[in-house]
């Protein structure tokens, strides 16, 4: 449905169940990414380690396809103006936080499917070799896969604000902000 901006008046049920799908994948990988890399580094990668790597670059993958969809929905059909309630201090605040977590979840996954494409490890679950983005390199795996670490600790940083403000928005303020991506 349009505003009379031409803006949606809602989030559709698409718009809702990617944001929660795309919130939990990413809520479970961030902490699982870290564990995983401590655990190859103290055990020298033994089979679970091994499994969990698997796991981490399929749902990471899925975390890219998903986004596609979300960016993909976001620019057609596009989001409801900011509430009416916001002072333009959370209005500019909330829209760069929302703009910085749409990049980095591209940035995130294309740094990781770079890294294994360069060291290279490219297997999934199921057997499936995922296609090579750059020539076997090493060195520069190394560096791609320490900045996929670094930049999803940037997402750890948002996504905290991004929690963060929700929560104020709904027990402090008591305001609709929440309320616009509940089904
Ligand atoms: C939004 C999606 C993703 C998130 C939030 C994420 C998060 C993380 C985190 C937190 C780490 C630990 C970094 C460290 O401690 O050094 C990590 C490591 C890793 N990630 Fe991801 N990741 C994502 C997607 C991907 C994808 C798509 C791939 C590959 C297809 C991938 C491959 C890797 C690899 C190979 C490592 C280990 C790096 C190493 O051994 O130093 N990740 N990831
Ligand atoms: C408990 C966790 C979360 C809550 C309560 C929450 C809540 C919300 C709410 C209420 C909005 C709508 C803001 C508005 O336009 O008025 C929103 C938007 C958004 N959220 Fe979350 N969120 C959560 C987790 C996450 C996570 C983990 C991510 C990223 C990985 C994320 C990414 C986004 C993005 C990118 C938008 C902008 C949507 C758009 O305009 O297309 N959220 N969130």
């Amino acid at each position: 449905m349009a505003g009379e901006t031409g803006r949606p008046t809602a989030y559709s049920g698409g718009q809702k169940l990617l944001h929660w799908a795309i919130a939990l994948l990413v809520l479970a990988m961030i902490p699982v990414g870290l564990y995983m890399v401590r655990r190859g580094a103290a055990t020298n990668f033994d089979a679970a380690t091994n499994a969990l790597y698997t796991a981490h670059k399929t749902f990471g993958m899925l975390i890219l396809l998903l986004m596609a969809l979300r960016l993909a929905l976001r620019l057609g059909r596009g989001a409801p103006a900011p509430e009416p309630t916001l002072t333009p201090v959370q209005r500019i605040g909330s829209e760069s936080v929302h703009g910085l977590l749409y990049v980095m979840l591209f940035v995130v996954p294309l740094l990781g499917w770079a890294g294994i494409s360069a060291y290279p490890a490219l297997g999934i679950l199921g057997g499936y070799q995922l296609p090579a983005l750059l020539a076997p390199n090493q060195p520069l795996a190394e560096t791609l896969l320490k900045y996929h670490g670094y930049a999803a600790l940037a997402v750890a940083g948002l996504v905290a604000l991004h929690i963060g403000a929700a929560l104020f928005h709904r027990l402090i303020l008591k305001d609709g902000v929440l309320r616009r991506m509940l089904p």
